[in-house]
């Protein structure tokens, strides 16, 4: 087994750097993930072709419209495509027999019945791929897929194609929406789960500019899909745990924010994902979670951790919104004015929104309440899920006007600069409820705001 490891300090690394040798790279799965990558591979001046089923998108795309909100990633999508390095397509037949590496980033959903990752999109992808197949290939998998799909993929490809030259590799992804194209380019590491050298060779050559930059993980393919779950669920685990601090510290009198800065002090701990809110949401943290507490119980390893965090994760967005509606039990009809719609700040994604959670709660716990929401980013996806039950709003003021409580759901940094006294005079009520500490607590309480926060009574 391959196991080598270079620490190289990330914060000495240059600018841009280019790869010496062009690389031929087709994507499969043109979203968060293979969108922001595709970009960046091209931006390291190698040939990369994206493939996606969904036409719509890939039309948009070849058009010069990018599909989904990345800071930074319309400038390199365009540079890109322009100089000709970047293109797009729906027929797998175009992308295949030329690639040097094979990128799967399609979607891992969970399955609604049992939470475990469902693979469809993956077995999917990798029987298209197959045939295709000619010269010696990597197929490198960045979705998140439970320990052993590598496996499975290379016995899938090889039965469907037994004269295929491939390795299967394990290349998790840990890019962060909202911060896409910067991870790319500022990747803490790269790990790689290979288990012969030549695929670890290709992988490598393939992420060259950053030889020397970041840390290089090689380790055994199964290790590589272990190592990715183990890392969402300890950081979906510390947000718990600091929600759960943040609660003790409302009843014992202490201030969370203080709290957790003191304990981030320490480099064991670390400042990161220690920010208490109404739960952690998004595309990954819920669903990998759920995926690795389901692999505990497979292979019969006792995760509790986990289990607990899932468990006090969807509690909170409960607690949450009956926090917001205790604020207006009195009130007939209230009205609550939401800033924040997406999963967190930076994005438009809604897939598992703590925010359309406690809205949903909300409209289920009190039919008669009218809401306005505004989000600089996630109308239109919000609007796909929650349809005409609330009003979308255009800006932050006119979500507040008429409202008894404010909420803040989401962590846009926009929301820092809401002026905090033309809130007071748009609103009806002199309520705000602040679940992601945004606004000032002192400001808010002067003006006579009734403003609870997370973490601080
Ligand atoms: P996504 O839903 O945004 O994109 C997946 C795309 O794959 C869709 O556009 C879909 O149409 C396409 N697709 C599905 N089957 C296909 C096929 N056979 N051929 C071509 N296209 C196909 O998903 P995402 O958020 O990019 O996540 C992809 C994977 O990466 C998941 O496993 C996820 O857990 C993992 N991941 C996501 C992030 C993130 O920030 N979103 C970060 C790290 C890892
Ligand atoms: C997360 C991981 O951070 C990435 O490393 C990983 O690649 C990705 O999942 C994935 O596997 O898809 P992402 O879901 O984009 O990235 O967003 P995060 O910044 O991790 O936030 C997730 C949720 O936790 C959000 O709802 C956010 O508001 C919440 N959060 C985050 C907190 O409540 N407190 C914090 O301190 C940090």
């Amino acid at each position: 087994m391959l196991c080598k490891i270079e620490k190289i300090d990330p914060c000495e690394r240059g600018c841009l750097f280019k790869n010496e040798e062009i690389m031929k790279i087709a994507i499969i799965g043109t979203g968060y993930v293979g969108l922001p990558t595709g970009v960046g591979l091209a931006e390291f001046d190698n040939q990369v072709i994206c493939v996606d089923k969904e036409r719509s998108k890939i039309e948009q795309l070849k058009q010069g419209k990018v599909t989904l909100f990345e800071e930074g990633l319309e400038e390199l999508f365009l540079k890109n495509l322009k100089e000709g390095r970047l293109s797009f397509t729906t027929n797998i037949k175009e992308a295949i027999p030329k690639a040097d590496v094979v990128l799967i980033a399609v979607g891992t959903p969970p399955n609604p019945k049992t939470k475990e990752a469902d693979l469809k999109y993956i077995y999917a992808a990798a029987e298209e791929i197959a045939p295709l197949l000619s010269d010696f290939t990597v197929v490198a998998t960045k979705s998140t897929v439970p320990v052993g799909t590598g496996d499975k993929i290379e016995a899938l490809i090889k039965q469907k194609n037994p004269k295929a030259d491939v390795e299967v590799i394990s290349l998790p992804e840990f890019l962060r929406e909202g911060f896409a194209i910067y991870d790319f380019f500022h990747p803490d590491r790269i790990v790689i789960g290979a288990n012969a050298q030549r695929g670890f060779d290709r992988i490598k050559k393939m992420y060259a500019p950053f030889e020397g930059k970041t840390n290089f993980l090689c380790v055994s393919r199964r290790s590589s899909e272990t190592i990715k779950y183990a890392s969402n669920a300890f950081l979906a685990m510390k947000i718990h745990y600091a929600n759960e601090l943040a609660d003790f510290c409302e009843k014992a009198g202490a201030i969370v924010s203080e709290v957790t800065q003191g304990m981030g002090l320490d480099t064991r701990i670390g400042s990161r994902f220690l920010n208490a809110g109404p739960g952690y949401g998004g595309s990954c943290f819920p669903k990998d979670t759920n995926a690795m507490a389901y692999m505990g119980r497979q292979y019969g390893a006792d995760l509790s951790l986990v289990a607990a965090t899932i468990k006090g994760n969807a509690l909170r967005k409960k607690k949450m919104a009956e926090r917001i509606l205790a604020q207006v039990e009195e009130v007939k009809n209230p009205k609550v004015a939401v800033l924040g719609l997406a999963f967190k700040g930076g994005t438009d994604d809604c897939r598992e929104s703590p925010a359309i959670d406690i809205i949903q709660n909300l409209l289920e716990l009190r039919p008669d309440i009218q809401i306005k929401a505004y989000d600089p980013k996630a109308t239109e996806q919000a609007r796909k899920i929650l349809g005409d039950k609330i009003i979308y709003e255009t800006d932050m003021y006119k979500a507040a006007e008429g409202a008894d409580v404010l909420a803040v759901l989401t962590e846009w940094v926009d929301f820092k600069s809401l002026d905090l006294e033309k809130t007071l005079s748009l609103m009806e009520g002199k309520k705000i409820v602040d679940l992601r500490n945004m606004l000032s607590f002192e400001k808010a309480t002067q003006l006579g705001f009734k403003y609870s926060s997370i973490g601080r009574v």
